[in-house]
């Protein structure tokens, strides 16, 4: 095991700290499965000098590597549930890559991750435009207020108009696209890239493979249009087009959520990626101050605050231990510093701090606003929870969704009920599901509720491997939850079609319903019931 030191050595003070964090940028890439997310960030990492071909990070089939999808049962369903962190330095910047989970059933999740980025790049397949999960994913953003970045991939492939695709974003997110550059060549047959503000070109060739760094070449405007002729004109005039309608990139806006820097590419070729890099550099924010409970924002050179976005368990073989993924806050964070567990009020011990790299660690021992620590062991600590040094702070806890599939989980064999009490306990701590519970089912047979159907296979499949407690499910014939208090959960007694179960988690009492009709006749028979919607999903 080696130690990294995130930062530049041993120095202290404030100034210290603005000046490590204003040299981070921690984001996500959100996409449809298969536009290439994957791919990118392998591109991503190549690009920055991390791996030194890609097919490092993913070890998707037939590519070598260490894997960020570390659980066999992701990698036989060519699905990323649970999410990695990949960190590399790029020049004298500091990139902190967080994965998010492709599938709309895991959307909780990337909510989670979400909650830790400044910001996130938006991927798009070329021939694809806006598919269902990149709608979703950035509504989840615009609710995060996180800034978007788009990325459309797969320029190297048939796909459609550079126009057309503005278009698409503008009218159906009501984002206000600003290319950063522009392809010369269409879909398919990919020459270069425009720069928009400069008029720039670099020519792009195509490397053996894709693997390794695509050959590029700058040239001026003359050259460029001898050697691009038609396409090189064409794109010219897109762009003079553009730039008379005045879609050139506008940070305030940008950073409000209202427009969008968009750069295209190829991931794949590795087309593009290192502009994506620089522009990650030039536009993307710095952390920010984050605000706490009381809505007062806590200054980044304050002492240590962090943020817990994600807890997991059994992320590789050889290391079978819980980890709290911890985004730093505020302050410069030192391996061994005690901090304060706001939850509790407890101390809380960092002796054994890792930074993560895929499935690969090493022990950290400094590390400052915007990094990921990964806590070991870390049991009494939950998704949303916050850690601090100095004075107390609290920031606001990372909300569940209503869920929409319910099922009773039962224990296969009575001799391992110790082992599915824990497993149950520990998965409803990570945020896999959400573990309900009531005194008239009791311990035995909690009520499972997810966001989407696949949660429960990774809860059985997670009870059976990791706890050695193989279960069963049986699906419950709710479709929607809501909040009540004491007093609904007293009136809802004998009602048909619903039950109130208490969630494990915050001890919130949620009351089950059978279907929309139970709940509106309910509403207006008994107005009286307190029943508060949850958090709408986004699967
Ligand atoms: P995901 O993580 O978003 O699900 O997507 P992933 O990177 O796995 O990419 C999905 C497929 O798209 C992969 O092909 C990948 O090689 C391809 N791809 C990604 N970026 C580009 C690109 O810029 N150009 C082209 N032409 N293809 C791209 P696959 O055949 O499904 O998988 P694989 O066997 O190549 O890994």
């Amino acid at each position: 095991m080696t130690a990294v030191d995130i930062g530049s050595g041993v120095r202290s003070g404030g100034g210290e700290v603005l000046a490590e964090a204003g040299r981070r940028r921690t984001f996500a890439v959100i996409s449809h499965p298969d536009a290439g997310k994957s791919t990118l960030t392998e591109a991503l990492a190549l690009h920055a000098s991390a791996i030194s071909q890609a097919g490092a990070v993913h070890g998707k089939a037939g590519r070598r590597g260490v894997t960020s999808d570390w659980m066999a049962m992701e990698r036989d369903r060519g699905i990323s549930i649970t999410s990695a962190v990949l960190r590399f330095d790029f020049g004298d910047t500091v990139v902190n890559l967080l994965d998010t989970p492709g599938h709309a059933d895991f959307s909780e999740d990337t909510y989670r991750v979400l909650e830790a980025v400044d910001c996130a790049v938006m991927l798009l397949d070329s021939a694809k435009g806006l598919e269902p999960q990149t709608l979703k994913l950035f509504d989840v953003c615009r609710s995060r207020r996180v800034p978007v970045i788009t990325f459309v991939n797969k320029w190297d492939r048939p796909g459609r108009e550079p126009l057309e695709l503005l278009d698409e974003i503008e009218q159906r997110l009501r984002l206000r696209p600003t290319p950063v550059n522009w392809p010369v060549g269409v879909a398919g047959d990919f020459r270069g890239l425009l720069e928009c503000a400069t008029g720039d070109y670099t020519a792009f060739t195509r490397t053996p493979g894709g693997a390794g760094r695509a050959l590029e070449e700058r040239m001026d405007a003359a050259r460029a249009a001898e050697r691009e002729g038609e396409a090189y004109t064409r794109a010219t005039e897109e762009l003079a087009l553009l730039e008379e309608i005045g879609a050139g990139v506008d940070e305030p806006s940008f950073l409000a959520g209202e427009s969008s820097p968009v750069l295209f590419g190829a991931a794949l070729p590795n087309f593009g990626v290192a502009r994506l890099l620089e522009a990650l550099r030039e536009l993307a924010p710095a952390p920010r101050p984050r605000t706490d409970v009381a809505e007062t924002p806590r200054p980044i050179d304050a002492p240590f605050s962090g943020l817990v976005f994600k807890v997991q368990a059994g992320m590789n073989a050889a290391h079978r231990d819980r980890i709290a993924f911890v985004r730093v806050c505020s302050g410069r964070f030192e391996r061994g510093m005690v901090l304060t567990h706001a939850a509790s009020g407890r101390p809380f011990a960092t002796k054994y701090a890792q930074a993560m790299f895929g499935a690969e660690r090493e022990t950290l021992d400094v590390a400052y606003p915007g990094d990921v620590i990964g806590l070991v062991n870390a049991d009494a600590l939950r998704p949303g929870d916050t850690l601090y040094e100095g004075p107390a702070v609290e920031f606001p806890g990372i909300p569940s969704f209503a869920p929409e599939y319910f099922a009773v989980l039962r224990c296969k064999d009575s001799g391992k009920s110790k082992q599915f009490r824990k497993g149950v306990d520990q998965l409803g701590t990570e945020g896999v599901v959400q573990v309900l519970a009531s005194d008239l089912r009791g311990d035995q047979a909690p009520v499972l509720a997810a966001v989407g159907p696949l949660q429960f296979d990774v809860v059985r499949h997670r009870l059976e491997h990791e706890f050695r407690a193989p279960a069963t499910l049986d699906h419950l014939g709710y479709q929607l939850a809501m909040r009540t208090d004491a007093a609904g959960a007293e009136a809802l007694i004998g009602e048909r079609g619903t039950e109130v179960l208490t969630r494990r988690l915050d001890g919130a009492l949620l009351a089950l319903f059978a279907d929309k009709w139970v709940l509106s006749a309910l509403r207006r028979n008994r107005p009286e019931i307190l029943l508060e919607p949850l958090l709408a999903g986004t699967g």
